[in-house]
């Protein structure tokens, strides 16, 4: 990380994501529009965008330089939705599952998430902190500049809050802009099994006082969905969590039809996340709303379960965030330029919409889009070059790499 935060970035070949309009998140056949300029320059200056132009008009000197070499230069990726905040990898699971196992059977038989959880309560946080600041740089070193990390691997009131802390450390250290979601509802410990309403309650009257009364999260997160937390559970935790100015962003419909759409609508949900199952219903409810619908194609390919239906989704009108969903249980992978090849492949998305559902339109999922998500004169420096693409079109076909050669975050060379 260097200490510089004013530099200008010439022989950029397609500078893109450039914005000059108020903000508008993008939906149905906007979502395809990517503002651009060939052949440009981009000038930063004490952490912030200052101006861009065409190359030839620069008249800058005495400014650090970079070459962008003809090149793509863009805003970092917005990833909101990971878990990037865990003890051990769970590759046991993966192989269980290469061998028949399903994600679910797993979970049922004390695997999956509560797996994380034993594994998070004998973790330090010394240690939680290390290997997650290890996963944040790996994806700022991907092209990832603002990030969303849940709790929800301690599922008990000291190992809930210890996640806790842990991101709120890496915020104080980390030029990624962080926010921090609590997701004490993303199993039923064991011990609460036969008596769920009971680790309700401690969510609910123990840990989400504490954690307002610390700040310690923005969000609240509920895994609604079939074998997890039903429609009134989430619910009631949803509504508990709003008088503490906590709006959801939660996870639905990633094993089933579960109503966490509906549910996360009525409680004035930020975004409902996963979406691998839905119908006509979940998406007519989501126009009427104000609620992002977010998919994680990463975790459909990992779990090899069916993608979200983007591109029906998108023809029907809304407008759609991108993310990693980073886990160590469904999707061990923080790489944003891989999930656009996805959505592109798999999710019949163009690399426009994919690109912008992951920069510009995320930015409104972390309500960061007065800051963040475009080439805006005045807004944070994140930005990243990749010299060895020149067109948007490449940034999906080269699948599977990580064409960004360089990250700036707050105008700080990473
Ligand atoms: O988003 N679906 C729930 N939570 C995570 C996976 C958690 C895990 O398996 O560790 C997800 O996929
Ligand atoms: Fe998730």
């Amino acid at each position: 990380m260097q200490n510089n935060s004013t530099l200008v970035i010439r022989n950029i070949g397609n500078l893109y994501g450039i914005s000059t309009s108020p903000y508008s998140f993008k939906k149905g056949k906007d979502l395809s529009i990517v503002e651009q300029l060939s052949d440009a320059y981009l000038y930063v200056k004490d952490g912030k965008i200052a101006d861009f132009g065409p190359d030839a008009s620069c008249t800058l000197s005495d400014v650090q330089s970079i070459d962008a070499k003809g090149g793509i230069v863009c805003p970092t990726y917005i990833d909101t939705h990971t878990h990037i905040v865990f003890a051990t990898s769970r590759e046991e699971e993966y192989v269980m599952r290469l061998k028949g196992a399903s994600y679910e059977a797993i979970a049922e038989s004390g695997g999956g998430i509560l797996n994380s959880a034993t594994k998070l309560g004998n973790a330090t946080f010394d240690d939680l902190y290390a290997s997650a600041k290890q996963r944040l740089n790996s994806m700022i070193a991907m092209g990832t500049g603002v990030v969303e990390i849940k709790s929800g691997y301690g599922l008990s009131f000291d190992s809930e809050i210890k996640m806790l802390e842990v991101i709120k450390s890496l915020k104080a250290n980390s030029d990624a802009h962080i926010k921090a979601t609590f997701l004490g509802a993303h199993a039923i410990p064991m011990e609460y099994k036969s008596r769920r309403s009971d680790y309700i309650d401690v969510l609910i009257n123990e840990m989400l006082p504490y954690i307002a009364e610390h700040e310690l999260a923005d969000y609240c997160d509920v895994f609604c969905d079939k074998g997890f937390y039903t429609v009134e559970e989430t619910r009631l935790i949803l509504t508990a969590a709003n008088k503490y100015g906590l709006k959801g962003k939660i996870h639905a419909n990633e094993l089933a039809v579960s109503g966490g759409v509906q549910v996360g609508i009525e409680c004035g949900a930020l975004s409902v996340d996963h979406l691998e199952c839905t119908t006509q219903a979940e998406w007519d409810a989501l126009l009427a709303s104000d609620t992002i619908p977010t998919l994680l194609p990463g975790t459909s390919f990992f779990l090899d379960i069916p993608y979200g239906e983007a591109r029906k989704m998108v023809d029907y009108g809304l407008g759609i965030v991108l993310a990693s969903d980073f886990n160590p249980g469904s999707t061990p992978s923080g790489n944003m330029a891989f999930l656009q090849s996805l959505a592109c492949l798999r999710m019949k998305l163009l690399p426009t919409e994919s690109f912008n559902a992951c920069t510009y339109n995320a930015a409104a999922a972390l309500e960061c889009e007065d800051e963040y998500g475009s080439i805006t004169k005045g807004k944070v420096a994140n930005i990243q070059v990749m010299t060895s693409i020149n067109n948007l079109n490449q940034l999906p076909y080269y699948y599977g790499q990580n064409p960004t050669d360089i990250t700036i975050l707050k105008g700080k060379i990473q």
